[in-house]
């Protein structure tokens, strides 16, 4: 869709050229959470703002805190600062962020009649902060690549019916089981919009889309296969319709489920640390291209643990030319910014001759 629009500079760029599995000078590395609080300049910002919601809708304060971790380190994507929650917002559902409990929907979804009640509405309407956010921080970009994102279907509609943050999800999961035209229709009402908002971000110059599916791993295979590939297929195949850009499928706990990961339709899979990078390949063929996938909490560790653990996980990767090195989950709050310095440098340095 905007493809034309597109620097060759950006479209040469470590990320995507890796994106595509292309042979490249050293693996690129970003961050999920790369921007946040365990960063002394996100928290100058936040302590301005009385939720991350008002932050995320003033396009000027969005894009500047996309730009803090890359003025930081030498990261090879930036990811636009926003929260997959907006959506829900974006479809009459109250979201509040609540210090110390995460988000919270205090009139979740627990029926049919409630299903009905949720908006479907373009995008542009009830989302522009964001979309806005996204041509700010191009501009400030120049050839390094952004990233778009949004929920999967499935973890919204965790939220959704859960209304908070949980371990296993059991009341949405109940929901699921109980009430599955219900469920089928949340879930393709939630397909719909964000599938039109991944369009839109890429119009508006995101080079590469991020689905986040955090909580898919509470799903047996089989209620992965039914309850949730559907509408991922649904949002990457209408993503894939109109817009050229890589869609990376980031999930936890889904690592046994190479085959169903592959029907994803995705062209970058985002994984966690729970399965050893060649082990996945030998299950997916060397052609798809994998993100990941170093356990957040090594960066809590000292600099020496961050540094052995990352060679694993490099030597795992054996300079094979898919590989975007990231964490298997955002990174954690207490995060020193040493260690993600000293990490980013050396994926670079210790991979540049692979390429
Ligand atoms: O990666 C980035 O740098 C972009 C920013 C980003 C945020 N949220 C900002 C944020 C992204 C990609 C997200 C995605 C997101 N949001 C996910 C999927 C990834 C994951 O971590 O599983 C989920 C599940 C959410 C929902 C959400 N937002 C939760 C559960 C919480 C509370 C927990 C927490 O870490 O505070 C948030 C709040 C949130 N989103 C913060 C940030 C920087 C912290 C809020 C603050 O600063 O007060």
């Amino acid at each position: 869709m905007n493809q034309d629009a597109k620097t060759p500079a950006v479209q040469a760029s470590r990320f995507l050229a890796t994106c595509r599995s292309e042979v490249t000078d050293c693996t690129p590395i970003w961050l999920m959470r790369q921007a946040g609080r365990y960063m002394p300049e996100y928290r100058a910002i936040r302590s301005k703002f009385p939720s991350i919601l008002d932050m995320v809708k003033k396009p000027e304060v969005a894009a500047e805190i996309t730009m803090q971790p890359m003025q930081a380190f030498e990261l090879d994507a930036a990811i636009i600062f926003s929260d997959i929650l907006i959506v829900l917002e974006s479809m009459g559902l109250k979201v509040e962020f609540i210090q110390g409990e995460g988000p919270v929907i205090r009139e979740p979804v627990r029926s049919l009649a409630d299903v009905e009640k949720l908006a479907v509405r373009p995008p542009r309407e009830t989302m522009n902060y964001t979309l806005e956010a996204i041509r700010l921080a191009k501009k400030e970009l120049a050839d390094t690549p952004l990233i778009g994102f949004a929920g999967a279907p499935f973890t919204l509609a965790c939220y959704a019916v859960e209304g908070r943050a949980s371990r296993d999800f059991s009341t949405a999961k109940a929901f699921m089981y109980n009430e599955p035209e219900a469920w089928k229709r949340l879930l393709e009402k939630l397909a719909s919009v964000v599938g039109a908002f991944l369009r839109e971000q890429a119009a508006a110059g995101a080079d590469a889309l991020q689905l986040f599916d955090s909580w898919a791993g509470v799903l047996s295979p089989d209620d992965y296969h039914l309850h949730n590939l559907p509408f991922i297929r649904k949002v990457i195949d209408r993503v894939h319709a109109t817009a050229h850009v890589p869609v990376i499928y980031f999930s936890t706990g889904t690592s046994g489920y190479a085959s169903l990961l592959r029907d994803t339709g995705a062209d970058v899979l985002g994984i966690d640390w729970r399965a050893s990078l060649d082990a996945l390949w030998a299950q997916l063929g060397e052609d798809m291209a994998l993100q990941g996938n170093l356990d957040p909490s090594i960066l809590l560790s000292t600099g020496e643990v961050v540094e052995q653990k990352a060679i694993e996980i490099l030597s795992r990767a054996a300079g094979r030319p898919g590989h975007i090195f990231n964490l298997g989950h955002g990174v954690l709050e207490h995060t020193p910014t040493d260690n993600v310095r000293r990490l980013v440098d050396l994926v670079h340095e210790n991979t540049r001759s692979a390429g």
